[in-house]
């Protein structure tokens, strides 16, 4: 086997999702595979180069795993020419000047959502990457998760019929880092620093939504912050300034409407973090991660409402599990691979920064739809 080595630079990777979802479980986890076959005798080997801004911190990471190069210096880095891919999990509002000067520089561009804060940032991304003519690719990992993959299974086998609704569930509780810590960084708390569940998850819908159902064409939401004061990593109290719960109404490309409440102050009392019930005519589906039960209709018990007599059948039993019939991998893995096989190979590859503007445009758009109360059509967009 011949290796062909694609050499990425990854910001970020001291946080939550650059360090153990990019580089351990996607970027190192290829590499203990033996790397991304490629056909032929040849095989694609990714080389990270660390990027960051505390020496010690990705010095201590790269030694931890066998690696050898790090930098605090991102111009450097970009003016390196072996360099091939930049990619970016930075807190969102450092993202759009880094991806700016990695464009600038020549590289291909591999990057979390959201892209930018806000749509015209996003856009002028894409147009600065079209134009430069790079490759470019956004995180868009929730359609690689085994319970969609498995909803995206029954929608192509036809198990639905038509589809007449969607409902997704999304949160966990967040603790205010008072008494507790919290499980998640305080700069998602602050709207000037990109934080606000809208901004977060509102992608995420984006693309779930327009790639197993059909694109969004209107929203309307209601988003508020619930916790307004919460304490940060040195258990400084803060106030709140982002949004903390979305809930979102979207009506959707082919008829179906999709009502999806997103909270970081809610407790759990479903099977997984995000669960997705789908309804049509034939047939309906409860989706989570990993997870994906079914009830078709010839298989549907007829509840008669009567609140004078105790539930004597048990709901949640009377739903079937999809099998795996194949082997899941990683999400975060899997798309890696996608967009390196579209560096090196050139195949298609459509979740890139135009796709990553969507979900910014339906974040910007739910935000105002709640400010002004009004339902807003979401336009489609082009470069
Ligand atoms: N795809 C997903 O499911 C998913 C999930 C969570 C977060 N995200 C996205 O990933 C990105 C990172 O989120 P995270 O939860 O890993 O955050 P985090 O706070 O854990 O990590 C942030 C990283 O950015 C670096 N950084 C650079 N400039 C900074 C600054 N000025 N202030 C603070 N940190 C700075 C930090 O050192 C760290 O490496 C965000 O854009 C977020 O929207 C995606």
């Amino acid at each position: 086997m011949t290796r062909r080595t694609v050499r990425i630079a990854m910001n970020g990777v001291t946080g939550r999702m650059g360090y153990r979802q990019h580089l351990l479980r996607s970027v190192l986890a290829i590499r203990e595979q033996g790397g991304v076959d490629l056909g032929g005798g040849e095989v694609l080997w990714p080389e990270p180069v660390l990027v960051g801004r505390r020496d010690h911190a990705l010095k201590e990471i790269a030694e931890r795993h066998g690696l050898t190069e790090w930098s605090t210096d991102l111009d450097a880095v970009l003016a390196d020419d072996t360099i091939d891919v930049y990619f970016d999990a930075q807190v969102t509002s450092a993202r759009v000047e880094a991806l700016k000067k990695a464009i600038d520089a020549g590289k291909h561009i591999y990057t979390e959502k959201p892209t930018a804060t806000d749509l015209e940032g996003a856009l002028q991304l894409a147009r600065l990457a079209r134009t430069a003519g790079i490759k470019h690719g956004v995180v868009q990992d929730k359609i690689f998760l085994p319970g969609l993959l498995k909803l995206k299974r029954l929608i192509d086998g036809g198990f639905f019929g038509e589809i007449l609704s969607v409902r997704g569930e999304f949160g966990y509780w967040v603790f205010e880092g008072d008494w507790q810590d919290a499980q998640r960084p305080s700069w998602n708390y602050r709207s000037e620093d990109g934080g606000g569940i809208a901004v977060d998850m509102f992608p995420h819908w984006e693309y779930v939504l327009h790639e197993l159902f059909g694109r969004v064409l209107s929203v309307q939401a209601h988003i508020t912050t619930h916790i307004p004061r919460r304490w940060d990593e040195q258990g400084k109290p803060y106030a709140a300034t982002a949004d903390d719960a979305a809930y979102g109404i979207f009506e959707l490309d082919g008829g179906a409407v999709a009502q999806i409440n997103s909270s970081w102050a809610v407790r759990v009392n479903r099977d997984e973090l995000v669960e997705f019930q789908v309804d049509g005519v034939h047939g309906s589906a409860v989706a989570g991660l990993r997870n994906c039960r079914v009830q078709h209709r010839s298989a549907t018990p007829k509840p008669v409402w009567n609140p004078d007599l105790p539930v004597t059948e048990s709901f949640r039993d009377q739903w079937q599990e999809v099998p795996d019939n194949t082997e899941f991998d990683n999400g975060f893995k899997a798309q890696w691979e996608l967009f390196l096989r579209h560096v090196v190979l050139d195949e298609p590859y459509q979740w890139d920064l135009l796709a990553g503007a969507r979900g910014v445009q339906l974040a910007e758009l739910g935000l105002r739809s709640s400010a002004e109360g009004r339902r807003f059509d979401v336009p489609e967009l082009t470069l």
